[in-house]
């Protein structure tokens, strides 16, 4: 049985079903390994792991601690009940339609980015004034409709992971910050600052930013240094605001003070630094790399949820959820009726029930005319059917985004 115990519970004997953290941010090797001594177990909380999951199988048990299953649905039910009572934000046009100039917006977005990072690797100057049109492009696109540019967003080449997942860090941004109703000024600055995040990572060598496999200490030690990086490059960059270099530079913190590269805590990481920490762990974790499938979205809020108790800022986790919703843009979803669909719209006042397109049966194992069911609806109302769970779309062999 796998249980999620406390680490001060973790003894010698047990078996690590799960470190429960974001793989970008540990130095382990293995994910599951049995517990032979207690400087492994130092080294675990060292690493700001608060939590873990043991297979009481393999190794020693621990009588009262919860099932996986148990904790999973504790948080289901915790997230559906804030997401029952918030609305989603406004939108001018529908999804459908801002689709074609997402795509043209993205694709720009990043030929750009990877050009400046380019410029960054040969030891040139970062030019502002490349992003800041691509920013404007990205915002005008989520304030007239933030599902489009996002569910683009997760889509990723391996090969061109870095400068895909600063063009999302940076849509993402944009998006958190309207959801928070920050003025259009900061919503521009947190959106340079998402897309330059990464930007140390052209110091760090190609042979350990692209390793296909977990990186070894001294190599993440090296991966850590791109932080302090982004900032050293953004304060030398003429024209950048304080609001972008605080994103950069405070995207790794955590809430509990486990982060890098200060160790800062709580109210000591600006708010923007708390959001750029939630958007970047969500992009990472929705993302295919080399040595992992991403997770679907539902799956990555979920987590952030749970890690919000020590690593994140639990209002701003939860406010981050009502702006991408619980099933966001593009989500595989599969209906009582049995149908799958992908989800095009945010509903008003439920975010566990918003428009979704259905195209495929998974009762005959085929696919169905695409028809449009408004989960907020009742029968005869273009609804009545309800979410049964969010579908990996490969194990189905389907492309939702397809549908869009
Ligand atoms: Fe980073
Ligand atoms: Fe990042």
């Amino acid at each position: 049985m796998i249980k999620c115990i406390d680490v001060s519970d973790l003894r010698v004997g047990m078996y690590i079903h799960d470190l429960n953290c974001d793989w970008m941010s540990h130095p382990f090797l293995l994910k599951r390994f049995l517990v032979s001594d207690e400087a492994q177990i130092h080294k675990i909380r060292d690493s700001g792991i608060h939590e873990v999951y043991i297979d009481t199988k393999k190794g020693m048990d621990m009588a009262h601690a919860p099932t996986v299953t148990e904790v999973k649905k504790k948080l289901e039910r915790e997230i559906i009940e804030f997401a029952q009572q918030e609305a989603p934000e406004e939108r001018q046009v529908e999804a459908s339609e801002e689709f074609g100039r997402a795509q043209l917006i993205h694709n720009e977005a990043n030929l750009i980015i990877k050009g400046i990072l380019q410029d960054v690797r040969l030891g040139k100057q970062v030019q502002l004034e490349q992003v800041e049109p691509s920013v404007e492009r990205m915002t005008s696109s989520i304030l007239r409709n933030g599902g489009a540019l996002l569910s683009l967003c997760r889509i990723k080449d391996k090969d061109d992971y870095t400068f895909q997942h600063s063009v999302s860090v940076g849509a993402l941004m944009v998006s958190f910050c309207k959801a928070m109703g920050m003025s259009k000024e900061v919503i521009h600055h947190a959106g340079i600052g998402g897309m330059l995040h990464d930007i140390g990572k052209m110091k760090v060598p190609d042979t350990i930013l692209n390793k296909p496999g977990k990186l070894t200490e001294q190599e993440f030690a090296v991966m850590k240094c791109h932080v302090v990086e982004s900032k050293r490059i953004l304060l030398s960059t003429s024209g950048i605001s304080d609001t972008a270099v605080k994103v950069a530079a405070q995207h790794h913190e955590r809430h509990d003070g486990s982060g890098y590269p200060e160790g800062l805590k709580g109210e000591e990481i600006s708010q923007l630094g708390q959001m750029a920490a939630i958007v970047d762990v969500y992009d990472a974790l929705t993302s295919d790399r080399c040595y992992h499938k991403g997770m679907p979205p539902t799956d990555a809020l979920r987590k952030i949820f749970e890690w919000s108790k020590f690593h994140f800022n639990p209002s701003l986790v939860q406010a981050f959820m009502r702006c991408i919703g619980i099933y966001p843009v593009g989500t595989l979803v599969r209906l009582e009726s049995g149908r799958l669909g992908v989800v095009i719209e945010q509903n008003d006042n439920n975010l566990v029930s918003p428009k979704v397109k259905v195209f495929f049966s998974s009762k005959s194992n085929t696919y169905i005319p695409p028809e449009i069911v408004d989960l907020s609806r009742g029968v005869g109302a273009g609804g009545g059917d309800k979410i049964v769970k969010h579908e990996q779309p490969e194990k189905w062999r389907l492309d939702p985004l397809r549908f869009l």
